[in-house]
């Protein structure tokens, strides 16, 4: 395999004057990867997130990222590497159109203005929000500003994508939209940690779950062995989606499970079609 570009070990963390939240986290990513953060409020999700940045910085242990500790770094030099889009997409957005939004990233970064239109282009391919780079960010509804936060981070053109949860205030249809567009960048070599809620999606789109409980990793795994660990998701909180809960069900009258209700339904049809004669035998 592949160096790894998220190495955190030994990671312990206490906000100033607070109790310990991370308490000993260890996890390796590798590029190609999309991996989900899964946990209940207050977890400490969006802290070790923080550090794969250098927002946070450890009070004991390791994040290094593409081989180098991330304690040490400047931050503009992590911001080349790593993207964070925020929790909340309006704590990132501040300009008065898409256009100037996204090219901001790659601006401040220092890149000539054709290498920036260039990233800014691609950014809008990759997350497909092209005509609407005339608008007011602000205009748009909560999902759209979402991707336009996402955009604005492909523009810089980071080896890792962090991003705290994706799809909020997006639809069923662009939640899916949005998760196919993040594993399609994934795939082509980058590395992606999402912090998300939406258990479906995290079943039908991401291959691999890190599950937090009480600033702890639980669980990590494939998704669908980790979601069919009902102590882990009993102990962090969490509750299998449907798809799975249904897929256990379906294995013992002979159905193929599936990640999605779509694929399920495609197994029982299958299961249900009248087998040639030649397979009766
Ligand atoms: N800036 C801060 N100062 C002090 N404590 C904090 C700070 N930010 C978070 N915490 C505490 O750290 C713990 C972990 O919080 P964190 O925000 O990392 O959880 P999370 O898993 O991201 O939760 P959520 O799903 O609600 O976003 C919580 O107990 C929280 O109250
Ligand atoms: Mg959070």
């Amino acid at each position: 395999m592949s160096d790894p570009v998220v190495e955190v070990s030994g990671l312990r963390f206490r906000y100033p004057d607070g109790p310990e939240v991370l308490k000993g986290v260890d996890f390796t990513v590798h590029a190609g990867e999309f991996v989900a953060l899964l946990g209940q409020n207050g977890a400490g999700k969006t802290t070790l997130a923080k550090h794969l940045n250098g927002l946070n910085l450890p009070t004991s242990g390791t994040v290094r990222i593409l081989g180098k500790d991330v304690a040490g770094q400047p931050l503009a030099q992590l911001a080349r590497q790593v993207g964070y889009c925020y929790q909340n997409p309006d704590h990132q957005i501040f300009s008065s159109s898409v256009a100037k939004e996204v090219a901001f990233g790659p601006t401040n970064l220092g890149y000539s203005k054709d290498r920036v239109e260039e990233l800014v282009e691609h950014a809008f391919e990759v997350v497909g929000i092209g005509d609407l780079r005339d608008a007011h960010p602000f205009a748009l509804g909560r999902g759209h500003r979402q991707l336009v936060a996402v955009a604005s981070i492909i523009a810089m053109d980071p080896q890792v994508l962090v991003i705290d949860e994706p799809t909020t205030g997006m639809d069923r249809h662009g939640g899916m939209r949005a998760m196919e567009l993040l594993a399609r960048w994934a795939s082509e070599g980058r590395t992606i940690l999402a912090i998300t809620h939406d258990m479906d999606l995290v079943s039908e789109f991401i291959d691999r779950s890190v599950v937090m409980a009480g600033g702890e990793i639980l669980a990590d795994g494939p998704t669908q062995e980790v979601f069919r660990d009902s102590a882990v998701l009993e102990r962090a909180h969490l509750k299998a989606p449907a798809p799975v809960l249904a897929g256990a069900r379906l294995e013992d009258v002979g159905v193929v499970p599936g990640r999605s209700i779509r694929e399920i339904a495609a197994n029982i049809a299958a299961a249900a079609r009248p087998k040639p004669k030649s397979e009766l035998v």
